[in-house]
C-alpha cells in the first residue's frame, strides 16, 4: 500500500473517564468490532482497583498489565485503529496527561447516572486547550440515570464544550428501547441481550410516519419526534471542520456493557476522526506526510522482570516510514542508533514488525537510553514540544537509607524519574533531593522499585509544600537578584536544569508575583 493511504487509513485516539464510566469496556467492544479478540472479558482491568492503594504486589501486576494494554490496535473496515490507553487512576494523571500528547483525538466516556465526574474534567481541560477533537460517549443508558437534555447541559457547563447530539436515547434504564441515530437517520432497538450481536437498524430518515409509532409506541414516538425537534432547534448541526478544530463535540449514546450504540459510534467515528495530525516542533511544523522519520517518546515502561533491566520506550510516529534496523538520530544526546527488534502492537499483542507509519507506535527496547520527549529523526534537529512538566501536588526529600548503595540510589532516581514516574527537585542551598508526585502511591511504587530493581534503600520526610512554580527570568536583573537573595531557602532546580520556586501556599505565590512583578511564575515547565 502506498505510503499516503498507510497514512490516511490511521486513526489513533484515547479513551478519557472517570473511573468506572465504563471506558475498560468500551475498549474491549470496540475490540470485539474489530475481530481482535474474541469474546468479552479479554482485555484485562488496567486500573489500580480503589481498595489497592497501598498493595505493592497489585501494583506491579497493575504495571505488567498496563504494558500488554497499552496500546490496543486492530482493523476495522480498512482503518488501522491505534486506541493508546490512559490509566483512570488519578495518582497517574500524568501518565495519561503524556499519552494525550501522543493521540489525535479522544472519546471521553461519562456514566449516565453520574454524570460529569472531576477526573473526566481534569483531562478534558487538557483536551480543550490542546483543541483535541472529542467525542462524548453517554454510558449505561440500560440503568436509570439523568435526563438527556439535563446531561447535555451539564456537559456543555462543566466541560466547557459546545455539543451536538448524532444520537438520542428512546427512553432509559427500565424504559430504554434503543437509540435513534441521528448521524445515520436509523432506529436500533435494545435487545437487552448481552452475546454482542449487531443490529444494523431500520432505516428512518422521516421519522413521522406511522411505523415509527408500531415499532416503539404511541407514546414514546411522540416523545421521540419532540425531542429530535429540540435537538434540531438547541444544538448546532455536526460540522467536521468545527469538531477536527476542537470547537464542537459530537455526543453518542449507549450501553458498552450490552454492546448498544457501539457500533453506531465507531461507524462515525472511523468517518470523521482525524487521520495522524501534523506536530509542532520547537524548530518547525511537522507533517505527518513527509517522507524523513520523525518520532518521540511519550512513555515508559519498566521491565517487571528486575533480572532484565531493559525498559520499553513508546514512540508516536509524527512522520515517515519507522523500518527495523535503520540508522535514527537521538537528538538529545547526538547518538545514532538501531532498532533490531521494535514491538508493534496488535490486540493485546506485541509482535517485531519491519515497518511502521504515521499515527502508529512502536514499542523500542532500551536500556537507559530515552526518556520521556526525547525525539528520533533521520539526522535533522528536531525536538517535539508539548510533553510539559505540571506541578506536583505532594512532595517529600528523599534520604539515602544505606549508605553504601548511594550509586544505585541515584541511578535508580534518575531512571525512575525519566520514566517520569514523579519529579525530582534539587534544592540550590544544600543540594538536598525532593520528590514531587501527583499523588501519594507514587512513593510507594519509587521506594518499592527502587529496593527490587536497583538494590537500593530510601526514607522520606515530608515537606509541606503547596505547588512548585517553573521561575521565567527577567531582564530586570536588580529585581531577579533580589527575588533569588531573599527566596534562597525555596529555589531548586527541576532535571533539565529549569529553576523552580517551591511554594507553601496559593497566597505565598500571589505574595511573591506581587512583590517581584518581573519575575514570572509558571506552573508547567513549558510556559515559553
Ligand atoms: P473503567 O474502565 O472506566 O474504570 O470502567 P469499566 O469498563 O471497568 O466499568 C466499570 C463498571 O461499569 C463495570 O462493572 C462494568 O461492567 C460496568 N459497566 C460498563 N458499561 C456498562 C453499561 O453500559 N451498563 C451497565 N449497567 N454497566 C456497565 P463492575 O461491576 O465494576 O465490574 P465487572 O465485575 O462487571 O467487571
Amino acid at each position: 500500500m502506498a505510503f499516503i493511504d498507510e497514512i490516511k487509513r490511521r486513526r489513533t485516539f484515547g479513551i478519557i473517564s472517570h473511573p468506572d464510566a465504563g471506558k475498560t469496556t468500551l475498549t474491549e467492544k470496540l475490540l470485539l468490532f474489530g475481530g481482535a479478540i474474541s469474546e468479552a472479558g479479554a482485555v484485562k482491568n488496567n486500573k489500580v482497583k480503589k481498595g489497592a492503594t497501598s498493595d505493592f504486589m497489585e501494583i506491579e501486576r497493575q504495571r505488567g498489565i498496563s504494558v500488554a494494554t497499552s496500546v490496543l490496535a486492530f482493523n476495522y473496515k480498512d482503518r488501522k485503529i491505534n486506541i493508546l490507553d490512559t490509566p483512570g487512576h488519578k495518582d497517574f494523571a500524568e501518565d495519561t496527561f503524556r499519552t494525550l500528547t501522543a493521540v489525535d483525538s479522544v472519546i471521553v466516556v461519562i456514566d449516565v447516572a453520574k454524570g460529569v465526574e472531576p477526573q473526566t474534567e481534569k483531562l478534558v481541560e487538557v483536551c480543550r486547550m490542546r483543541k483535541i477533537p472529542m467525542i462524548v460517549f453517554i454510558n449505561k443508558l440500560d440503568r436509570e440515570g439523568k435526563d438527556a437534555f439535563d446531561l447535555l447541559d451539564e456537559v456543555e457547563q462543566k466541560l466547557g464544550l459546545t455539543t451536538t447530539p448524532l444520537s438520542f436515547p428512546i427512553g432509559m434504564g427500565y424504559d430504554f428501547q434503543g437509540i435513534y441515530n441521528i448521524w445515520a437517520k436509523k432506529i436500533n432497538l435494545f435487545a437487552g441481550d448481552k452475546k454482542q450481536k449487531v443490529t444494523t437498524g431500520v432505516e428512518f430518515t422521516n421519522i413521522n410516519v406511522p411505523e415509527l409509532d408500531e415499532m416503539i409506541g404511541n407514546k414514546p414516538a411522540d416523545k421521540l419526534r419532540e425531542e429530535l425537534e429540540m435537538v434540531e432547534g438547541v444544538y448546532p448541526p455536526f460540522d467536521q471542520e468545527a469538531y477536527l478544530n476542537g470547537d464542537l463535540q459530537p455526543v453518542f449514546f449507549g450501553s458498552a456493557l450490552n454492546n448498544f450504540g457501539v457500533k453506531e459510534l465507531l461507524d462515525c467515528f472511523i468517518e470523521i476522526a482525524p487521520t495522524p495530525q501534523p506536530k509542532k516542533a520547537e524548530e518547525r511544523l511537522v507533517d505527518s506526510k513527509e517522507d524523513k522519520l520523525t518520532g518521540f517518546v511519550f512513555k515508559i515502561h519498566a521491565n517487571m522482570d528486575p533480572k532484565h533491566r531493559d525498559r520499553l520506550a513508546f514512540v508516536k510516529i509524527v512522520s515517515g516510514t519507522f523500518k527495523r534496523n535503520a540508522p535514527y538520530l537521538h537528538v538529545r544526546n547526538g547518538k545514532k542508533m538501531k532498532f533490531s527488534s521494535p514491538n508493534a502492537f496488535f490486540a493485546e499483542k506485541k509482535e517485531i514488525v519491519d515497518e511502521s507509519y504515521p499515527g502508529d507506535i512502536v514499542g523500542l527496547h532500551d536500556t537507559g537510553n530515552f526518556k520521556i520527549g526525547d525525539t528520533l529523526t533521520e539526522g535533522e534537529i528536531i525536538n517535539f514540544r508539548g510533553i510539559p512538566s505540571f506541578s506536583p501536588e505532594h512532595f517529600r526529600y528523599v534520604n539515602n537509607a544505606d549508605p553504601l548503595k548511594a550509586k544505585q540510589l541515584y541511578k535508580g532516581l534518575d531512571q525512575l524519574m525519566d520514566e517520569g514516574v514523579a519529579q525530582l527537585f534539587t534544592l540550590e542551598l544544600n543540594g538536598r533531593k525532593v520528590v514531587g508526585t501527583v499523588g501519594a502511591l507514587q512513593y510507594e511504587v519509587i521506594q518499592y522499585r527502587l529496593e527490587h530493581e536497583y538494590g537500593a534503600k530510601c526514607t522520606y520526610e515530608n515537606l509541606a509544600m503547596h505547588k512548585v512554580c517553573w521561575v521565567e527570568p527577567t531582564d530586570n536583573k536588580a529585581e531577579f537578584a533580589e527575588f533569588k537573595r531573599v527566596k534562597q531557602r525555596y529555589l531548586a532546580k527541576d532535571k533539565q536544569g529549569q529553576l523552580v520556586f517551591l511554594a507553601d501556599s496559593a497566597f505565598t505565590i500571589q505574595m511573591t508575583q506581587d512583590k517581584y512583578p518581573s519575575v514570572k511564575l509558571h506552573f508547567t515547565s513549558e510556559y515559553k
